[in-house]
């Protein structure tokens, strides 16, 4: 059959609050223009991210019931090792509330004042927590990753040239570990090859720098090799999950996108020193090791979900809904970033708005006129997000300027990407009288969060 449907069926509903253009208005004013801000109540369509947001399987509610609340060595904790190590191989598994308390036991304990962190891409939370303890978070991204047309099959690689020069200027004994994103988040949810990581490690291992997955989409990211890469079109997708993580020495994990829960992560690595220091942090900031941040049940949910983001059935459905609204939006000839990614389409927005310079921000103008035209919720990955500052304390642009929307899995239908496109077909047209915005608030960390925007002609 040509047509993929859904491999599952709707056994329990949620009501969408329908709003009206006048309503929006107002909402996204309170909200002082920065859709972070907005009640999800108040979203029809909600592409903030793909993070926390999928819809769990009886198999997975079910598991639920069957949590485990004691304190220590508990069942729910047995199944949930056993299923990350039949997964990744690693020796050791530390259960984190979710990615970035990972992040952060792993930058606390092994990055110090001036270490120099390579990376793919960084994710915002990994920058951050890197930068929070003093060291640099260096993105080494493939040249064809930048551009948002090459239809490279794997735009995520790592530059193994560009990581060769940075361990030749910094030293060894400056980069604690090396990590890859898998699929590339921040460079349009691309994924990475085990060409790459293979050639990635082979580096490393030359110079004794461990490797460390950032693995939130890592079922996403097998799913392409499995589709793209030589040699893989008959393995099981969760072979070449372990064949990925062989490679490596540790993983941070966000249970939220490739765990199908709601909430839950894991740090995860090899060495028994490392552990041992991981397992000391985590006692003090998330909880004995063995439920860490995590109650029984949901430890039980990600046990369960791991699994299911392994099936060939449900990656190829979901790589069906990407490809549909990628196909509809480059036929009305919005651009995009191409091939789409895993877990989402990206906007370029500088084409789609290139009278808006990054100084004021185009991507900010896409997604508040995709608010207001339709509810639906979206999220800049741009100059708020990535913009860094010079030695004169002046704004440096992102390289890319994205509107990123997110597909929460498992959630929406065919109609809702039909509503979807329509709301972007409308924007598309009015794409010439897209206010730019400024910003007139923002914290010190991650100020995309919670930063407060005007439009500049207010
Ligand atoms: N790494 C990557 C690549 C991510 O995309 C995220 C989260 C994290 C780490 C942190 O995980 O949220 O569980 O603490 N990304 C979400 C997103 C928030 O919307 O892309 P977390």
């Amino acid at each position: 059959m040509r047509t993929i449907i859904e491999p599952f069926r709707i056994k329990s509903t949620e009501s969408i609050h329908l709003t009206t253009p006048e309503a929006r208005a107002a909402a996204l004013k309170r909200a002082h223009y920065n859709v972070f801000l907005l009640d999800a109540k108040d979203c029809c369509i909600d592409l903030l991210t793909d993070s926390g947001t999928g819809a769990m399987s009886t198999a997975q509610w079910a598991a639920m019931m069957l949590g485990d609340e004691s304190y220590a060595g508990s069942r729910s904790w047995k199944r949930f090792e056993a299923t990350v190590k039949e997964i990744t191989g690693f020796a050791h598994v530390l259960p984190t509330h979710q990615g970035r308390a990972a992040e952060g036991i792993l930058s606390e304990t092994l990055v110090k004042p001036g270490s120099v962190i390579p990376n793919n891409s960084h994710f915002d939370t990994t920058r951050a927590n890197i930068e929070y303890v003093g060291g640099k978070a260096l993105n080494l991204l493939c040249p064809e990753g930048l551009s948002t047309q090459d239809q490279s099959p794997f735009k995520g690689n790592m530059d193994v040239a560009a990581l060769k020069d940075c361990i030749a200027k910094h030293g060894p004994e400056k980069i604690p570990f090396c990590m890859l994103t898998v699929t590339n988040n921040t460079g349009g949810g691309q994924p990475v090859s085990i060409q790459n990581v293979r050639e990635v490690k082979a580096v490393l291992r030359q110079h004794g720098i461990p490797l460390v997955i950032d693995a939130c989409r890592f079922a996403e990211n097998a799913f392409f090799i499995h589709e793209r890469e030589t040699g893989y079109a008959d393995k099981p997708l969760l072979e070449i999950a372990r064949e990925m993580f062989a490679l490596a020495d540790g993983a941070t994990m966000s249970c939220k996108k490739d765990g199908l829960a709601n909430i839950g992560g894991f740090l995860a690595c090899n060495d028994d020193v490392w552990a041992e220091q991981f397992r000391n942090l985590l006692i003090l900031r998330e909880g004995f090791p063995t439920y860490g941040g995590l109650a029984g049940r949901d430890l039980e949910a990600i046990a369960v979900g791991l699994k299911e983001a392994l099936e060939l059935d449900y990656q190829v459905y979901r790589h069906a809904t990407i490809t549909y609204l990628s196909d509809h939006l480059t036929a009305l000839g919005i651009p995009i970033v191409l091939p789409p990614g895993g877990h989402a389409v990206f906007l370029d927005a500088k084409r789609l708005a290139p009278h808006i310079p990054p100084s004021g921000y185009p991507g900010i103008g896409i997604v508040n006129a995709l608010y207001l035209e339709g509810g639906v919720r979206s999220v800049e990955l741009g100059s708020v997000m990535f913009a860094k500052k010079d030695a004169q304390g002046n704004e440096q642009p992102s390289p890319l300027e994205l509107v990123r929307l997110a597909i929460p899995r498992r959630v929406y239908t065919q109609s809702h990407f039909d509503y979807l496109i329509e709301v972007l077909e409308t924007v598309w047209r009015q794409r010439n009288r897209l206010p730019a915005y400024r910003i007139v608030w923002q914290p010190e960390f991650l100020r995309h969060f919670t930063c407060h925007f005007l439009p500049c002609e207010a």
